[in-house]
């Protein structure tokens, strides 16, 4: 069988997958050449040459704490998160700002049986994720008048069913127009000795998401970084399915980015503990850089300053702004983004039920393009008002941890009001509580919305 795919598959040094397909029967054959035609080839090739053949040890960098434009902590600093505060709104009303909701992760961990955005986690509307971020941006567009284009990154593993979940839900009362789905590209797992690519099924290779990085290339393709140039949009705030305490075009961290002429912001949080399993904002050879848990050099985690605080206190929530002209040089590969290899089990037609990591899998990281800005910001917010997210089924970061501190900021945001809320031995609210963020956004929203002798004696949604 001759045909310009296998051949392509050959000069890139897969004959082993190219072998598999002759010898396969047609209708087989077609259906993996489509997918071989759909993945970059060139890429694979320069991935399995740099990553698993002749891996390159890269020498550790040398790791600081990062500097952070921390939660005030006096007068001077609250005029100043004002004053972002109010650069951002303006940003809003002026139309310079654009939404990314990052949705095309496989969701593993939490082993949910759909898109994690479906996930329904309004403690008592069982509002879906999805529609808790789309809340925030109706909220955001109508306060300020603004279009606020929002994007939203899916990947080919849950994009079907996001579009048709949008669609069913007749895009939770937002226009049709002012809502893109775009797709991430994928990246096959290959063999972690040959680097040979991978099948999950003979007609089916084993492919993955290309990681959050790959937004970039993905905004490429879809040529939406040009779009947003002509409607005039500079700030690109992007933001993670999985935590719906995070305000969508939150104007104090856009206002923060703006003033600080950030080309790429982080939005931080303090972690918990120091064994938290959260990577942690730093420099590295004196660059801006996130640090994973796993690559923080044992005993930093817990290294404290002279004043007894944590060094390395400062967790990423993955949410970030961006300077448009700066993605779209990501976008286009002049400034290269890297890739990272993770060794992981995946069920191949030669090992269906591996035990061990069977196979290597290739993902880009959005936070790889902190050290590659000339400029960054990295702007703390408190933890209970942003972070709350859902990655596990069970235990921390579950559905469980997360309705609860949805509740806890809600009785917190309504005791700000003059409400009373009544709370158990443990200190939670004795009822569920949830506040759509069509009706507030923040604790100043609800001022003058209920009335001060408010008691909440049960379950309790606020929404227009
Ligand atoms: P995570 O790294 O937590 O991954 O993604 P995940 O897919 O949600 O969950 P696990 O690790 O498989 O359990 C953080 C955010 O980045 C998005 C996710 O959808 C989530 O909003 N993401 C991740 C992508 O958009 N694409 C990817 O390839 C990976």
């Amino acid at each position: 069988m001759s045909d310009p795919v296998i051949d392509a598959l050959e000069s890139a040094g897969q004959a082993r997958l190219a072998d598999s397909i002759r010898a396969l029967p047609d209708d087989q054959a077609d259906r993996l050449l489509l997918q071989v035609a759909s993945i970059d080839l060139p890429l694979v090739e320069r991935l399995v040459r740099e990553l698993v053949r002749d891996p390159a040890q890269a020498a550790p960098g040398s790791i600081g704490p990062a500097e952070v434009d921390r939660l005030p902590a006096d007068d001077a600093g609250r005029a100043n998160r004002r004053m972002a505060f109010e650069a951002g709104e303006q940003a809003l009303r002026d139309n310079r700002v654009a939404v990314v909701l990052l949705a095309g992760g496989q969701g593993t961990r939490l082993g949910f049986d759909h898109p994690k955005g479906m996930f329904p986690i309004g403690p008592v509307s069982n509002a879906p994720l999805f529609e808790v971020h789309a809340a925030g941006v109706g909220a955001t567009r109508r306060r300020y008048g603004c279009d606020l284009p929002f994007l939203l990154m899916t990947s080919d593993v849950n994009d079907a069913e996001t579009r048709a979940f949008f669609e069913q839900q007749m895009l939770f009362g937002l226009q049709p127009d002012s809502v893109t789905t775009f797709v991430q590209g994928m990246l096959p797992a290959v063999d972690p000795v040959t680097g040979d690519i991978l099948r999950e099924a003979p007609d089916r290779l084993a492919l993955s998401p290309d990681g959050h990085g790959g937004i970039f290339r993905a905004m490429g393709r879809a040529a939406m970084l040009g779009d947003l140039e002509e409607r005039g949009i500079d700030v690109i705030m992007t933001f993670q399915v999985d935590n719906p305490l995070m305000r969508p075009a939150d104007p104090e961290f856009i206002g923060a980015h703006l003033l600080a002429r950030a080309q790429m912001s982080t939005l931080v949080v303090a972690k918990s503990a120091p064994e938290e399993r959260m990577g942690v904002m730093a420099t590295v050879d004196g660059r801006t850089a996130l640090v994973e848990y796993t690559d923080l050099p044992s005993g930093l985690e817990a290294q404290r300053d002279d004043a007894g605080g944590l060094l390395y206190w400062a967790g990423s929530t993955g949410v970030h702004c961006l300077d448009r002209a700066f993605a779209m040089r990501l976008a286009t590969g002049e400034i290269p983004l890297p890739f990272h290899r993770a060794d992981k089990r995946v069920a191949t037609v030669d090992d269906p039920d591996p035990q061990a990591p069977n196979a290597v899998k290739f993902e880009a990281f959005m936070f790889d393009a902190l050290p590659l800005a000339e400029r960054t910001a990295t702007v703390e917010m408190a933890r209970e008002e942003r972070f709350a997210p859902v990655k596990n089924a069970d235990g921390t970061d579950s559905p469980d941890t997360c309705r609860a501190a949805m509740v806890d900021r809600a009785a917190r945001w309504l005791e700000a009001a003059g409400a009373t809320v009544p709370r158990g031995a443990d200190g939670a609210s004795a009822h569920p509580i949830e506040i759509d963020p069509r009706f507030a956004q923040d604790a100043a929203d609800l001022t003058g919305r209920i009335p001060s002798d408010f008691v909440v004696d049960g379950p309790l949604l606020l929404r227009d």
